[in-house]
């Protein structure tokens, strides 16, 4: 397995960039999601590693090689990476076996050799009884183990997944997570994983990176991105609660600073000694009757074991769990604790708000 590397990586498509300068390194044997809204260019990312595109600038190196750059380009099939997409893309005439086993026919893999890494990548990702099948007669979930041991069974570089699990419903999706989790522990692959469902990227990977518009905005562990967002992008975009301005009040304390947020004096958690914006996650929240801030309830939905409220406070929409159900209109008192507050001079309200409240 080997290390990516992304140096200063464009993409433009009639002039208009799809990647702008992309910066980032993947450890080997690392499992790392990109997650961002639809057209903010992970596929171009994928494709430009797989070697299905060539850059307009930068670089990428796997494994200490250049495999793309301004003087080098290495064609796919010498890239030695494994590829899942969300159309599972089988061989229809082939069957499982056939399947898996192509990728050892095109490398001369002795027959014997070849059979035993088939039965191998069968069982791990638990196909065995399915050897002999076409892809027609096996469902969603099956056929994707199977562009899985397709692409396991080569011992690929880095493997790289497009939205593998967009076209199964939820109980699938959630059973193929585990697979894919289990086949990272096995196999300890270099993984790029592209969704833009963030609980998946937030439950399978050990670091995500967060694009918007051709950039990655945040490359970090799932907990950072929940407890410590960069800017109001991914705070609106990763993880529930509300993004909302906040005032200096000049007082300050090591790896914390007081702010007027919402006409409250409230101690945050900075990085910064100067924040313009604070994320407040629904725990950060507790409703209670004396609270000086009070605010509308103006949404309650059941999530399974607690309610989601949305709670109007002075024009802005925050978000608090509750264990019983409110009704809509009932004015609340609010309590904010401990919030993290961060330095986002260009947000776009508009943008931030759009994105909280969804
Ligand atoms: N071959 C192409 N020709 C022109 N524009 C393209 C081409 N491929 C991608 N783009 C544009 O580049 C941008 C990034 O596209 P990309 O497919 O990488 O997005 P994505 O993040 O994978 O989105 P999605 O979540 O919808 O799959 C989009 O604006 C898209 O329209
Ligand atoms: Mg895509």
């Amino acid at each position: 397995m080997a290390e990516l590397k992304f140096s200063n990586l464009t993409k433009r498509f009639d002039g208009i960039p799809a990647l702008d300068g992309i910066d980032a390194t993947i450890g080997s044997g690392e499992f790392v999601a990109l997650l961002g809204p639809s057209g903010c260019g992970k596929t171009t990312l994928l494709r430009l590693t797989a070697g299905f595109e060539q850059p307009d600038e930068g670089e990428i190196h796997l494994g200490g090689d250049t495999v793309a750059g301004a003087s080098r380009f290495v064609p796919p099939e010498a890239r030695e990476i494994g590829i899942v997409f969300q159309s599972y893309a089988l061989w229809p005439h082939k069957s499982v076996s056939g399947n898996v086993s192509y990728p050892l026919e095109v490398r001369r893999i002795p027959r014997k050799e070849r059979e035993a890494r088939v039965a191998e990548a069968l069982e791990l990702t638990g196909l065995r009884d399915f050897a002999d099948r076409m892809p027609s007669q096996l469902s969603g979930g099956q056929r994707q183990r199977v562009a899985l041991a397709r692409c396991l069974v080569f011992e690929p570089r880095a493997v790289l997944l497009d939205e593998p699990l967009a076209n199964l419903d939820l109980a699938l999706r959630s059973s193929m997570q585990d697979v894919f989790s289990m086949f990272h522990r096995r196999t300890g692959a270099t993984m790029l994983y592209v969704t833009h469902d963030q609980s998946e990227a937030l439950a399978l990977a050990d670091r995500v990176a967060v694009m918007e518009a051709g950039r990655i905005r945040q490359f970090a562990a799932p907990e950072v991105l929940y407890r410590e967002p960069a800017d109001c992008f991914v705070a609106g975009f990763v993880g529930d609660g509300a993004v909302v301005p906040a005032r200096l009040t000049g007082r300050s304390a090591p790896g914390r600073v007081l702010l007027s947020v919402l006409g409250q004096e409230v101690w945050c958690r900075s990085a910064t000694a100067t924040p313009s914006h604070v994320s407040i996650r629904p725990e950060a929240i507790t409703l209670s009757d004396d609270a000086k801030l009070r605010s509308r309830i103006t949404g309650c939905t059941y999530l399974g074991g607690r309610f989601r409220l949305v709670l109007d406070a002075g024009g802005e929409a925050l978000v608090a769990f509750a264990h019983r159900r409110a009704a809509i209109g009932e004015t609340v008192g609010v309590s904010i604790a401990d919030p993290w507050a961060f330095c986002d001079p260009d947000a776009d309200t508009l943008m931030v708000q759009a994105l909280t409240r969804a």
